[in-house]
């Protein structure tokens, strides 16, 4: 399966600072907000990554990000001319795809014991669920009979509080759906629309992440704070970090100590780097 990154948008509610640089690459206490959904894909053994962004920032992601082959996997990149919508990125991905492959937004962090099991796991097309308290600020699926029932972008009046999570596991149909789309009311390729079409057709999977699992999309100041927070708290509490790209990649398998003690060396002068020498001595 691969992999892609939607990290593009204008990021309006979070001017000014989004004039001059993307959003997925501000700080998420530690480290950069991509960090969190890149280790997601990571841990679902997805070793093939497209990154797409705007014109402006596609550069800073590669400086950031490279080639991908420090962390033992492989990233390309792509240019959204225009945030025209979440499934415009599986047309700018056509040639990428192949048979099955995960789409995730570039601000979203998710986390919780036992999410690597579950993402391995899950079967393509498949969503996955979180209650939240404003559901209209989200997607959202109605569940009946453990099925999905309906699905809705930003309802005036939503059937559930289950919000979608910007973690969509596709396959190669979903080009041909999106190809098929028309922009809707706000001018966008709407993933939901992409969604639907494998509702109708009695496709689509669903799970539930429940209580135990945090799901925070960062699209102003307060949910970047509170992200922050969040990854602080449990941080310091277990001296182990969260979307740490290097330590997955190095648990994963996918490089070797050596590896790591040289990216380490690299961020020599930081807590990131300390981390990373640590991580491998004890493992
Ligand atoms: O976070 C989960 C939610 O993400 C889902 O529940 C919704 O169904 C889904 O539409 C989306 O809602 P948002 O309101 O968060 O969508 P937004 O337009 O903010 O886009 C999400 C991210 O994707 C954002 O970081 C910017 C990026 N993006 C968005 C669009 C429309 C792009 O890179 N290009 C785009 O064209």
């Amino acid at each position: 399966m691969k992999g892609i990154i939607l990290a593009g948008g204008l990021g309006t509610r979070l001017y000014p600072i989004t004039k001059i640089i993307s959003k997925q690459l501000l700080l998420v206490y530690d480290k950069p907000l991509i960090y969190y959904p890149l280790s997601i894909l990571m841990l679902a053994n997805i070793r093939e990554i497209l990154v797409i962004s705007d014109k402006e920032n596609i550069e800073k992601f590669k400086i950031l990000l490279r080639d991908g082959s420090h962390i033992g996997i492989k990233i390309e990149y792509a240019i959204q001319e225009k945030p025209r919508g979440i499934a415009e990125a599986i047309l700018i991905g056509e040639n990428f795809i192949g048979d099955e492959f995960a789409l995730i937004l570039g601000d979203n962090l998710i986390y919780g014991h036992g999410l690597p099991e579950i993402l391995r796991n899950t079967k393509p097309p498949s969503i996955f669920l979180y209650y939240v308290n404003d559901p209209k600020r989200y997607g959202i699926a109605q569940i009946k009979d453990n099925k999905i029932i309906s699905i809705e972008e930003k309802p005036e009046n939503p059937k559930s509080n289950l919000a979608i999570i910007g973690l969509y596991y596709l396959d190669k149909y979903a080009i041909e759906i999106a190809k098929s789309l028309k922009p809707s009311k706000r001018n966008e390729l709407e993933i939901v629309d992409v969604l639907n079409v494998y509702l109708k057709e009695n496709k689509l999977n669903y799970r539930i992440l429940g209580r135990g699992f945090t799901f925070i999309d960062c699209g102003t100041f307060d949910s970047m704070l509170e992200a922050s927070l969040f990854i602080a708290t449990i941080e310091k509490r277990q001296g182990l970090k969260i979307g740490c790209i290097e330590e997955v990649a190095y648990r994963m398998g996918f490089i070797t100590k050596e590896q790591v003690i040289e990216i380490a060396k690299e961020y020599n002068n930081s807590g990131y780097g300390e981390y990373l020498m640590r991580i491998v001595q004890e493992l």
